[in-house]
């Protein structure tokens, strides 16, 4: 799904508009942006959290699914004979015997549009084609190699190369326009620099720590889900109609999660596998996908390739930009990979076009990973801007600096707060820019030669629906619940620092109850959309609930304000006070609501999507950033190595300097496999995905690992929220692949357009071109 798509799916939702903030707010308490440790965190170090595949019940059972050993083809016969022979087996479940699951247009997100054995056609090599249910594990693995399925292969196409013909612009299949402005093929023509390269990201599977999982439990009217979902209210609904049941009958559970990458935002065919077996036998299924089924069954960020043209005239004004780009998509679903998503407003031109072709492959269905579109899209566009600057002999960040602009040019609209300049500034100097000599391989530290680079990285920000539930407890406690989830990303964390601001609680008596869809609905943890949107609501709860606090005191017989006009008494530091004294002389809520005979006061609170909000209209909203990075290379052993990063993010106002830093070397580390390591390869003689495991799918470690110096502007942006937090999952990623392949460049003279760079590359021009 695109961000503009994901951006229709939450922040479009029509729903009550957020409270404006008042003239005169106080700015928040010091709890809001201190550098928290995570509150769930001794749970996680202890082994005491429990996630999706450590839940087990009584009569458990377990499920292994049998995948295609083809590419493209239909089912001519499954034998299961002699599986169901087998020691401990139960079940062997495919398209002749599953009970009837269905397409969903219910308004969730769903990851397949089929469901899983919906019919005998195979799209894609590992496609789940059976599954086997035994009492083991070991059981259900053994048998599940026994099942023999017959295929009727068909030709298939698991091409890296994306050039197929397609129809012409406009038409059906083939390219389509995004963006357009001004007159772009008059413009490049007359431009007296250019540049006109192709640029190729590959697919990358999402490795989160924590592998998908499913424990199926029927009850015999009601499923409850434990899952490691990213979008626990979303996965319910699209699981309520994949069973064809009422929502009310099924729960998702996901109370931790070993992170996702976007791998886990919808639901994939494995959920309603293990629902499905879990109602047939009435026992209790776990199943849990191994790393290999991750490269074939959960989706990966597609491969593209972007043709960009960019002309500029001599002194560097940019005349004319276009970005003419493909993404592999799967047979069964039509995923647009948004390349374009910050093309049109990152870099002032009165010529700019945008186009978009999707090109089939026997892979299974694509889906978001971690800045889906715009860190692809951004490695075109920013390692084509590095050339540009080359070519016009300028340095680039003052190309980039000098090309910025406070007007969205495509919506015609001031940027919310924009401080990519800024960005751009601050990182120089911590970088140490100033000291760069821009010849190739001009820069040494002993046997080494250094290479310096850059680029801008930019991500939306939206907010969606949201509503959290807030109980200030009679012992001094307070307890919040919202139906969102904490992806290991430090939502937990974050929603106690919003309570303890908004009530004054230490956060050590703040209890949050995140990760089922019984909770009040919350939003997936997508799109860095999942702070900005539980703010408002955690923010109105906390009113709410204070609120009823302060009525209590002044109507309660022994309350010392009994009487007084609830609007004179003020909550501060968890106690309740005449507003016109300081809170130490009034007295802790918990007393006012034990002498009530109160169990609790409760407020519940909303947030309504951006799109929906007056306000939010005139402005477009983005957070921005900029990468640097100096790459090793030593050329007497072909050693590449990324050395030093520095990172400078305008993302809002950060709740939490601790996790949100966390989130940023994260998207470093994997901006770094971006760049040098990860591409999913499928095997051209059956579609496999054939680097399918740790060892063959490179991903960073610790010894690829740079030193990191991470940034905040930290300006808080208040067309967002009231805390003017915008979430910064995914723009601390961006620049990361084009800054390493710039300072590539600068090494050694070779422009390498297609990640991940590759010891070949640069050990000659020649082998650059193979
Ligand atoms: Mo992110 S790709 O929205 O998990």
């Amino acid at each position: 799904m695109t961000f503009e798509e994901f951006g229709e799916f939450i922040g479009s939702q029509e729903g009550a508009a957020p409270k404006a903030v008042p003239p005169g707010t106080p700015p928040p308490s010091a709890i809001i942006g201190a550098a928290l440790p995570r509150i769930d965190g001794p749970l996680k170090t202890t082994g005491t959290a429990r996630y999706a595949a450590d839940y087990n019940f009584p009569g458990l059972v377990y499920a292994v699914p049998v995948r295609a050993s083809v590419a493209s083809g239909k089912i001519t016969s499954i034998d299961s004979s002699t599986a169901e022979r087998m020691p401990g087996v139960l079940l062997v479940m495919h398209h002749g015997n599953i009970m009837p699951l269905y397409r969903n247009a219910s308004g969730g997100r769903n990851s397949e549009a089929r469901p899983a054995f919906e019919d005998e056609t195979v799209a894609y090599w590992g496609q789940y084609v059976a599954a086997v249910v035994a009492e083991t594990f070991e059981q259900a693995q053994a048998a599940a190699a026994a099942v023999r399925v017959n295929y009727a292969p068909a030709s298939f196409n698991v091409s890296p190369v994306l050039s197929d013909t397609l129809p012409p612009e406009g038409q059906p299949g083939g390219p389509q326009v995004l963006s357009h402005r001004g007159d772009t093929d008059a413009a490049f023509a007359s431009a007296a620099v250019q540049v006109d390269e192709v640029y190729v990201t590959p697919a990358e599977t999402h490795n989160p720590m924590e592998m998908h999982a499913t424990v199926a439990v029927w009850d015999g009217k009601k499923y409850t889900l434990y899952e490691t979902s990213q979008g626990v209210m979303n996965h319910r609904t699209v699981l309520a109609q994949v069973l064809g049941e009422p929502k009310e009958n099924v729960e998702v559970v996901s109370r931790f999660i070993g992170s996702g990458f976007g791998g886990k935002l919808f639901p994939w065919p494995h959920s309603a596998i293990a629902a499905a077996a879990s109602r047939k036998l009435n026992r209790p299924v776990k199943l849990t996908l191994s790393r290999k089924m991750m490269f074939s069954n959960s989706g990966h960020r597609p491969r593209t390739q972007q043709r960009m043209r960019l002309g500029a005239t001599a002194d560097g004004k940019l005349v004319s930009l276009q970005q003419d780009y493909r993404n592999h998509t799967s047979f069964g679903d039509d995923i647009r990979e948004n390349c374009g998503e910050a093309t049109p407003f990152l870099y002032s031109t009165a010529n700019l076009k945008v186009t978009s072709a999707l090109v089939r492959r026997n892979v299974g269905t694509p889906t978001p990973m971690r800045g889906p579109g715009a860190v692809p899209g951004l490695f075109a566009l920013e390692s084509a801007m590095d050339e540009l600057a080359i070519k016009l002999k300028m340095d680039p960040v003052q190309l980039r600096i000098s090309l910025d602009t406070l007007t969205d040019e495509e919506k015609n609209k001031p940027f919310s707060s924009r401080h990519l300049k800024e960005c751009l500034e601050v990182g120089a100097e911590r970088f140490g820019w100033s000291k760069r000599t821009p010849e190739v391989g001009s820069m040494r530290k002993g046997d080494l030669i250094l290479g310096w680079g850059v680029a801008a990285a930019s991500w939306g920000a939206n907010r969606g629906l949201c509503e959290a539930s807030l109980s200030l407890q009679s012992d001094g406690t307070a307890r919040l619940s919202c139906g969102t989830q904490d992806i290991g990303t430090g939502t937990y964390t974050v929603i106690a620092q919003m309570v303890s601001d908004k009530t004054g609680i230490p956060v050590d008596k703040i209890s949050v109850v995140l990760g089922s869809s019984s909770l009040p609905p919350g939003p997936t943890s997508g799109g860095s959309t999942a702070t900005s949107t539980i703010i408002p609501a955690v923010i109105d709860a906390a009113n709410a609930a204070t609120k009823v606090v302060l009525t209590v005191a002044s109507n309660t017989k022994g309350s010392p304000f009994k009487g007084t006009d609830p609007a004179s008494l003020g909550f501060t530091s968890g106690r309740v006070h005449a507003k016109d004294q300081p809170a130490s002389s009034g007295v802790p809520y918990s007393e006012i609501l034990k002498t009530a005979n109160l169990a609790s006061a409760n407020g519940d609170g909303k947030s309504g999507g951006l799109g929906a909000d007056p306000k939010a209209r005139g402005y477009s909203t983005h957070s921005f950033g900029a990468q640097f990075v100096e790459v090793e290379w030593d050329p007497g052993i072909a050693k590449l190595r990324v050395s030093r990063v520095v990172s400078v993010v305008d993302g809002g106002r950060i709740l939490n300097m601790r996790t949100a830093r966390n989130q940023m070397e994260g998207a470093i580390v994997m901006g770094v496999g971006m760049g040098l390591f990860e591409e999913t390869i499928y095997d051209q003689r059956n579609g496999h995905a054939i680097n399918d495991n740790f060892a063959d799918y490179i991903v960073p470690t610790i010894a690829d690992v740079p030193q990191i110096d991470v940034h905040f502007l930290d300006i808080p942006d208040f067309v967002i929220n009231e805390y003017g937090a915008r979430g910064i999952g995914e723009i601390g990623m961006a620049g990361v692949a084009p800054a390493i392949t710039a300072a590539v460049y600068h090494a050694t003279g070779i422009r390498v357009r297609k990640v991940p760079v590759r010891i070949e590359d640069l050990l000659g021009p020649k082998s650059s071109d193979a």
